[in-house]
């Protein structure tokens, strides 16, 4: 597509962006190409709107008069059984899509690839990818019914993930149900407003966060494919969390029975500065209030007389989403917040240089999907989970939330089967499983799953430990 380079010239003009065209005349026909569409995906109006108000002008902090723990659906509920029930029904009925984040950047992680490619698994070298698909492979068997899979990645991802799942053979999962969607990308700016470039022909930009997955559902056709499809509930969450229960039947059950249009599961947090969102609500309304934010409310980092954090509802980023509620949504998502960050953004100086910045140079713009649920008109629906089997974030290879952190959780959690099933799993005097443990989700997805089929298989773990889809010991040389 050839780009219209006076139209793209004077827009960047009206809204003070002219220095764009700085490189113009040295530019080959494909450099002008590639900088004419990196114009034409920017919003300019959006763009000046957040640039007033974030760079301008040093935005007013939000100030609660109250913030009270968000009411959480506790794991004892009595109602656990029914919510259960409710989403099986839903899951059978064909009424339930899985909506995947996987546009982010990765960056702490320090892995060149899409996040999902990540060898999370320590013995068959398994990705988040494969285990996801590998669940949702079991949960179609199990339910007899299609489970569409959107994947939002963004222009930094797309075509290497893409090429992943073609090269895995879609993991054995129908490509008709696989389906990608490309969120849109922010310019980053310096601290004066101004776009910043990347290389003579391209601005610096960053995907637009994953609250950006509201539009783009809406303009790349997955709301009309989900509707088409009978599909009333996404099953939403991030590719960095190998443990999800996808499609849980107990959160979708809840949504179901409250009729809800977002809901959204948490886990007690264990100390007050864990860095992750807390549910909470804020002068009457739902909110997820971040990490980074904790010193601005300093009620959420109080504890009680037993040292347990008040504020306790951590968000691990799992909810379920109504397809009518995504909607409504985008049609009033210029009122929906966007968020700054101040960071260090490689850029080529007037002369053309790259320079690597060592402290933060400029400002990049991004939507957060749980501001969602500050718009729904219904009582929270905010269901507690435990961590291990549910919920293993991986932002880094050691320490807190890392790889070396979720693959001790899964093999906590895979260890108590074992153990139920009467394998005996070596473990420290700490009571720690000293050995690598996997379970393919196609084998087993539950607890329950597997005991049925553990009868007789006469299990020995003395040393690392990964069963295949049907239940035969991988050995891997
Ligand atoms: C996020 C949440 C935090 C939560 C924690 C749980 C935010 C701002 N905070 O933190 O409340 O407790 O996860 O693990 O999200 N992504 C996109 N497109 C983007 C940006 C991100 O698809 O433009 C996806 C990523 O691929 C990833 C997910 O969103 O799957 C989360 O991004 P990440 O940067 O890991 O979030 P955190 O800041 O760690």
């Amino acid at each position: 597509m050839l780009y219209d380079e006076k139209s793209l010239r004077d827009t960047a003009t009206t809204y003070g962006q002219a220095h764009l065209f700085r490189f113009w005349e040295m530019l080959n026909e494909a450099g002008r190409q590639e900088l004419l569409s990196n114009l034409a995906q920017v919003d300019f109006p959006l763009m000046q709107r957040l640039i007033d108000t974030w760079v301008e002008n040093e935005p007013s902090l939000e100030r609660f008069k109250q913030i009270d723990p968000v009411p959480v659906i506790n794991l004892d509920a009595p109602d656990g059984d029914a919510a259960w029930q409710a989403g099986e029904e839903a899951l059978r009925a064909g009424k339930v899509g899985i909506f995947l984040v996987a546009g982010g950047q990765g960056t702490r992680l320090g892995y060149a690839g899409p996040k999902g490619t990540y060898p999370v698994a320590p013995i068959t070298g398994r990705s988040f990818f494969q285990y996801h698909a590998d669940k949702i492979y079991r949960l179609q068997e199990c339910y007899q019914c299609v489970l569409p899979w959107y994947i939002m990645v963004s222009e930094t991802n797309e075509e290497a993930t893409k090429h992943y799942f073609e090269e895995n053979n879609y993991f054995d999962l129908s490509p008709d149900n696989i389906i990608f969607l490309k969120q849109r990308m922010m310019p980053c700016v310096d601290t004066n407003g101004k776009f910043l470039l990347q290389s003579p022909s391209a601005l610096a930009m960053n995907p637009n966060g994953h609250g950006g997955c509201i539009p783009a559902m809406v303009e790349n056709g997955v709301l009309d494919d989900a509707r088409k499809r009978g599909v009333e509930y996404l099953s939403y969450f991030q590719v960095d969390n190998w443990a999800i229960k996808v499609a849980d039947p107990r959160l979708i059950g809840y949504h179901v029975l409250h009729q809800a249009q977002m809901s959204s599961k948490n886990h007690r947090k264990n100390t007050p500065r864990e860095a992750v969102g807390v549910h909470c609500i804020c002068d009457g309304e739902y909110r997820v209030i971040e990490y980074s934010e904790l010193d601005i409310y300093p009620q959420l980092l109080e504890t009680d007389a037993a040292g347990h954090v008040k504020y306790y509802a951590g968000n691990p980023a799992i909810h379920v989403i109504s397809v009518d509620f995504v909607q409504d949504i985008y049609d009033h998502f210029d009122k929906f917040p966007w968020h700054r960050a101040f960071k260090k953004i490689p850029y080529v100086d007037e002369s053309g240089k790259l320079i690597r910045p060592e402290t933060p140079n400029g400002y990049k713009f991004e939507t957060f999907v749980f501001d969602a649920l500050r718009f729904i008109q219904h009582e929270p629906v905010a269901v507690e989970i435990e961590r291990d089997g549910e919920y293993t974030p991986t932002k880094q290879f050691e320490g807190d939330n890392s790889v070396m952190a979720a693959r001790k959780s899964m093999n906590r959690f895979w260890a108590k089967w074992l153990e139920k099933s009467g394998v005996a799993v070596p473990r420290d005097e700490a009571g720690e499983c000293m050995v690598n443990l996997e379970i393919s989700p196609r084998f087993a997805l539950t607890e329950g799953e597997f005991l049925a089929k553990s009868e007789d298989k006469n299990w020995k773990v003395d040393g690392d430990f990964a069963l295949d889809n049907t239940g035969n010991i991988i050995i891997v040389s």
